[in-house]
């Protein structure tokens, strides 16, 4: 969970939202940062996949990740879904990962359009 916080982070997000549903055992993280392109969606969730570079030597801010390991372990062990608003050119990406596969991988016109720009949702 801390990794999904500390990518909101990353992301700029002014705001996130943290949920954790007992029920289904589920924890849901949405953030309203720079969100995830259909085209950078493709890429998630793939081990060592980011796009984050170490270090600050040309300039470049820190962030906190930059090892590309976490969404593709949390795919590897749990149900993983994705979701992220593009709002300048109205599409929601939603990508859906479970035991390493890639259950969904879709780039459509948003139908509620108040989600914030990434939400994580993990369920174990
Ligand atoms: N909340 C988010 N908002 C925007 N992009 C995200 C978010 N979470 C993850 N990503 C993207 O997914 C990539 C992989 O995440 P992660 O596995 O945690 O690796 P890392 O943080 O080490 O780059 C990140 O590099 C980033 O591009
Ligand atoms: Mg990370």
């Amino acid at each position: 969970m801390d990794e999904l916080i500390m990518n909101s982070i990353d992301s700029k997000a002014s705001e996130i939202k943290i949920v954790i549903n007992l029920r289904e055992y589920s924890i849901t993280v949405k953030d309203d940062g720079i969100g995830i392109t259909a085209e950078e969606m493709e890429k998630i969730g793939k081990r060592y996949y980011s796009s984050k570079s170490m270090g600050s030597e040309n300039g470049k801010e820190m962030t906190l990740g930059y090892q590309g390991e976490a969404l593709s372990s949390i795919g590897q062990v749990s149900l993983l879904e994705i979701i992220s608003n593009e709002r300048e050119r109205r599409r929601q990406n939603r990508k859906v990962i479970r035991g390493g596969q890639v259950i969904l991988n879709v780039s459509e016109e948003p139908n509620d359009t108040h989600t914030k720009a990434t939400q994580m949702k993990k369920v174990h």
